[in-house]
């Protein structure tokens, strides 16, 4: 058998269409979208990142704003600036790309990020809002891999799902988000004793280590479907994910290639929670 493939890019593609038409729609009514991007610092793959966020925000009609400060800008400095976001009504979404460099406390810049902006979802409250069920912005990351189990038809009921990392980012929200959908969840960690035994009972695995083969064929139900959230490089310098592909696509049902997988879908899902904060500000 080999897997079918589940395109984070065909996905993004379709929603970034309705993304584009929503937001014109929007502007009949007088509001565009608008995204702040922070970054601070120099680190080449944030610099990726944010370039690519810019743009997409661009190709779907929002207004985008990336704002880059020296590595030592001091927190206070900081703090301001997310104030004076905070306070823009131009300004829908805010994002502070991570990592920040260590003399700053990513935690507590997160926090002065107003709730109703936080569309990266990293906020105590969009955290709590996500854990109790109440609204509020999910992280981007495991909602793209949840609108790609969606676009399969995946019914999680009752079925069990094995999350590798635990992240506040991806493995927490993840685990929660699958459980909202009445998935037995199970949580794994660099403590966990035998992940394969784990994996080995999993319909749905979702890998967000960042380390090469952590999933390889011999650990995967047969059928099972498989979400790749890594990002790494191969010895020949390729990107690949945290799961042997080749070996796992002849054992899985359905699996997420990288790249083209949950990647752009993260992207795509920001893209969602900024034009839903747009939204919002209307009502
Ligand atoms: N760094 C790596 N991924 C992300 C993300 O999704 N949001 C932010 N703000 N920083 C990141």
């Amino acid at each position: 058998m080999s897997a079918q493939l589940i395109s984070g890019v065909d996905l993004s593609r379709q929603m970034r269409q309705r993304i584009k038409e929503q937001t014109a729609l929007l502007q009949t009514k007088g509001v565009t979208p608008g995204l702040a991007v922070i970054l601070v610092g120099e680190d080449p793959a944030s610099q990726v990142y944010v370039r690519n966020k810019v743009k997409a925000c661009e190709e779907v009609g929002f207004h985008s704003r990336l704002e880059r400060h020296p590595a030592q800008l001091s927190e206070a400095e900081l703090l301001e600036r997310v104030a004076a976001l905070n306070g823009d009504p131009g300004t829908h979404g805010i994002l502070v790309q991570l990592p920040l460099p260590a003399h700053l406390n990513a935690q507590r810049v997160i926090e002065a990020i107003s709730p109703d902006k936080d569309v990266d979802g990293f906020h105590v409250s969009s955290a709590g809002a996500l854990m109790t069920g109440l609204p509020g912005f999910w992280p981007c990351t495991p909602h793209g891999c949840m609108k790609m189990l969606e676009s399969i038809g995946y019914k999680l009921r009752g079925r069990h799902a094995v999350v590798i990392g635990r992240s506040n980012i991806v493995g927490k929200p993840m685990a929660m988000m699958l459980l909202q959908q009445d998935a037995t969840v199970t949580l794994c960690h660099s403590a966990t004793q035998d992940l394969a035994s784990h994996v080995r009972q999993a319909d749905v695995v979702v890998s967000a280590v960042g380390r090469r083969n952590v999933v390889t064929a011999d650990m995967v139900k047969p059928g099972a479907v498989v979400i790749d959230v890594g990002m790494n490089r191969d010895d020949q310098g390729k990107l690949c994910g945290d799961v042997d592909f080749e070996g796992v696509r002849q054992v899985a049902s359905y699996i997420t290639p990288v790249p083209g997988g949950v990647g752009p879908m993260t992207i795509t899902m920001l893209l969602d929670n900024t034009l839903q904060a747009a939204q919002r500000s209307l009502s």
